[in-house]
């Protein structure tokens, strides 16, 4: 199936990415937001992202403003009618997803997909929102969506075959890495980042040494790029703690739930790199 037109909806950290790649791909991209004021924030953190492609002569002048023409912003979600694929990038609650997808359904052509960007909620209870359930699945970015290559495509219980290759197409043209998986919780990678950034910080304890030495010990000594305390502190506290909550519930296996210690943290706002302080400080 030929995709030309994509809806966005949700043009917060993920979405505005999304809708990013999506312009510079070449597609028409319909960005949804609760408020013209948050998409209107969306596209100057787009056009700022490409000025700066431009100024690293990684993007031409013409090729910014052409990409940035192909953007368009609104609140109403009819606006979506035209989209051959929606890629839904909201909060992560099952309710509000849900809510979505059963809206969606009447307002987007019967051919066309259905994405969720969720990363740790099922796509199957998602889909199951839908009376078509054939045409949805999960299309998991990783954040930064512009700059981190794998998309996880995923396939529900019931999603059609085409539907996966149309969105791994899609996920190939935005110049990704697509994996196509199941729709099991966490999918490929959160199911195994997820508990193994757990025992690091665990390890922080039973090891009794501080989180610049544990970034050491595993950039150092098991080759991550980057040490687990920083990487916690990069995607968000919060963020961490929400999807080892949501892991844990669904798996019940002790690895996934989060230690005690960072949820304090999250208690305490300390939330990492965007609340300026985490494992780290941040000035
Ligand atoms: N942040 C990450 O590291 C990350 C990585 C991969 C996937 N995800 C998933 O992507 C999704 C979005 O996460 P995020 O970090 O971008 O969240 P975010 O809070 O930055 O953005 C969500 C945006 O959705 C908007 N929104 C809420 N309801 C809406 C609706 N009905 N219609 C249109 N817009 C609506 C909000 O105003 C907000 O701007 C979540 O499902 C999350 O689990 C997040």
């Amino acid at each position: 199936m030929e995709i030309r037109r994509i809806g966005v909806v949700g043009l917060g950290a993920m979405g505005a990415g999304i809708a990013q790649l999506g312009i510079e791909a070449g597609y028409a991209v319909v960005g949804r937001e609760i408020s013209a004021d948050l998409g209107e924030r969306a596209r100057e953190r787009i056009a700022h992202f490409l000025e700066r492609k431009v100024e690293k002569d990684q993007l031409a002048a013409e090729e910014r403003e052409d990409a940035l023409a192909r953007l368009t912003l609104t609140t109403d979600l009819s606006a979506l009618a035209d989209c051959d694929l929606v890629i839904e990038a909201i909060v992560e609650d099952l309710g509000a997803k849900l809510e979505l997808f059963r809206e969606l359904e009447r307002i987007v052509r019967p051919e066309a997909i259905l994405a969720t960007n969720t990363s740790a909620l099922s796509v199957t209870e998602i889909a199951a929102a839908t009376s078509t359930p054939e045409r949805v699945v999960g299309m998991h970015f990783f954040n930064p969506a512009p700059l981190m290559p794998l998309v996880e495509i995923v396939r529900a219980e019931l999603s059609a075959e085409e539907a996966v290759e149309t969105a791994y197409g899609v996920a190939e043209r935005m110049g990704k890495r697509p994996i196509r998986c199941h729709d099991t919780p966490g999918f490929v990678v959160n199911r195994i980042l997820i508990p193994l950034l757990n025992d690091c910080i665990r390890a922080l304890d039973e090891a009794r040494v501080t989180p610049e030495v544990l970034d050491t010990a595993m950039t150092a000594g098991a080759g991550w790029p980057m040490g687990p305390c920083t990487l916690v502190d990069l995607v968000g506290i919060d963020v961490h703690v929400h999807a080892s909550e949501a892991l844990y519930e669904k798996l019940r296996e002790p690895r996934m739930a989060p230690p005690p210690r960072i949820v304090a943290m999250r208690n305490a706002g300390l939330l990492g790199r965007k609340s300026g302080r985490g494992f780290y400080r941040y000035d």
